[in-house]
């Protein structure tokens, strides 16, 4: 009986097959002497199957057509090539055109593409070995960020994407309304698309004790920069009876975790990304992964970058209570201590009210993590749990407390020193993959201006 097997099950065998059936893309073609080489590809690993085809099993016609992008299917033996490029190949009985691609008009030739040109076709891209690799890679960072959590007691639950409330305060909120409706009738409020799921996940987690989200969350920022997305994913956990330095080791681990095991798992497609993009990829990702993650408290990062302000002369002076930008990131991931850096302890004015204030009553219990490349990857804290710390919070930042009377209530009944942190998916992968732009790790990106698929 004929079996239908992936290109990446077919390569992996250990032994001849007879009367194999396999499908794919076509990546290349060379013909010889009464045979065609073709190259096919599926998705399911970087390798292609390579297909010999005998002209006189074909009709011409449909051999014409066998071109780069067409789709065919392929039945034949498994055996071992005498070409030194790959160990097996299929000797073809019987090919079947499906899908026919114009090379006239067919958008991806066999050289290389500009990212810049790829991204005006992203339904199309996926067809190359980079963009296919990061949608493998994303595929495997999802699934070993559940099994992290899932083997540690963590239930992932479900957090609105439609809400009433601004999680971060920041006003960077897109608001939703029924077409064709000037006003907010549908819910007699204004609704919004979700920034965070972290005050749902805050509640769940009260009675779950310790819970994960993973969604898309949605923010209408106008900075147009390569790390900025309109909708990104995000990675919420959220853990009961955790104080903040649990909160970072949580995350260390888990940053820790989820890299080694792409690494393994993703190896040769991280290894395409260190040849074509970045030869340091693999040995920064190692190094993640292997060294304790420098811990820094915010005001000491201050002294740091205020010192090297002279040197290297940034774009925005270091100010106690300001925010640490871009280039601060950058220069503390990879000049001062050239891995990931933990900063803790932000000025209160700088976060949201959710945040737990220090005993200082100038700081709060907030920490991001930088990596290198990327920058800030995670955002996230221990949260305020006394009731009437967290309505003096909420005035400060003249918020509206009705509204938010059921995340208080938390805090009324059975209130417990409770943490979680967000991580970016999407940066995490620009991170894995060594892509400097959220618009290649994101396969249909939103960002201000585009909108397409
Ligand atoms: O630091 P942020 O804003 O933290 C929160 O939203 C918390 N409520 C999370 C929590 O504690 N549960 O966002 C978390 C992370 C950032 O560190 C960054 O990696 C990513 O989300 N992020 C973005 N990624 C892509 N595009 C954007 N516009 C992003 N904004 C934040
Ligand atoms: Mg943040």
């Amino acid at each position: 009986m004929k079996q239908k097997q992936t290109v990446r099950e077919i390569l992996k065998q250990d032994r001849e097959i007879l009367d194999l059936e396999v499908c794919g893309w076509v990546r290349t073609r060379r013909d010889s002497k009464g045979f065609s080489f073709v190259e096919i590809n599926d998705g399911s690993c970087l390798q292609n199957l390579q297909l010999v085809i005998d002209h006189t099993r074909l009709d011409k016609n449909q051999l014409k057509k066998i071109t780069l992008g067409s789709s065919i299917k392929a039945v034949g033996d498994l055996v071992l090539s005498i070409g030194s490029k790959q160990k097996w190949e299929l000797q073809c009985k019987k090919v079947y055109l499906l899908g026919e691609a114009d090379p006239e008009k067919y958008p991806l030739q066999k050289k290389r593409h500009s990212d810049e040109f790829l991204r005006k076709i992203a339904h199309l891209r996926v067809r190359t070995n980079k963009y296919s690799a990061i949608n493998r890679i994303r595929s495997k960072a999802a699934f070993f960020i559940h099994k992290f959590f899932q083997e540690r007691d963590f239930h992932y639950i479900h957090t609105p994407i439609i809400t009433s409330s601004d999680c971060e305060g920041a006003g960077e909120l897109f608001q939703l309304i029924k077409r064709g409706e000037k006003e907010t009738k549908f819910f007699s409020k204004n609704a919004y698309l979700t920034v965070s799921g972290q005050l749902a996940a805050e509640a769940l987690c009260m009675g779950l004790g310790r819970v994960y989200t993973f969604g898309p969350t949605f923010r209408a920022e106008d900075s147009n920069t390569p790390r900025h997305a309109a909708e990104f994913w995000m990675v919420e956990p959220e853990m009961a009876f955790f104080d903040l330095n649990d909160n970072i080791d949580l995350a260390e681990e888990f940053i820790k975790f989820v890299t080694k095991n792409v690494l393994e798992t993703c190896r040769e497609d991280i290894e395409l990304f260190r040849r074509f993009v970045d030869k340091e990829l693999i040995g920064r990702l190692e190094k993640v992964v292997k060294d304790p993650f420098v811990r820094i408290e915010y005001s000491e990062a201050i002294e740091i970058l205020k010192s090297a302000h002279k040197k290297e002369n940034f774009e925005f002076e270091p100010i106690w209570g300001d925010d640490i930008h871009t280039e601060h990131e950058k220069y503390l991931c990879e000049k001062q201590f050239k891995g990931p850096v933990v900063v803790y302890n932000y000025p209160r004015t700088l976060k949201p009210f959710y945040m737990r204030v220090n005993d200082d009553n100038n700081t709060v219990a907030a920490m991001d993590i930088l990596l290198p490349k990327v920058g800030e990857v995670v955002g996230g804290s221990q949260r305020e749990e006394r009731l009437n710390v967290l309505i003096e919070n909420m005035q400060k930042k003249n918020m509206d407390i009705e509204e938010y009377e059921w995340y208080i209530d938390l805090r009324r009944y059975g209130s417990v020193v409770h943490s979680g942190f967000g991580l970016g998916f999407d940066r995490f992968v620009m991170f894995l993959c060594a892509v400097s732009n959220i618009r290649d790790a994101i396969p249909f990106p939103r960002t201000p201006g585009t909108l397409s698929y």
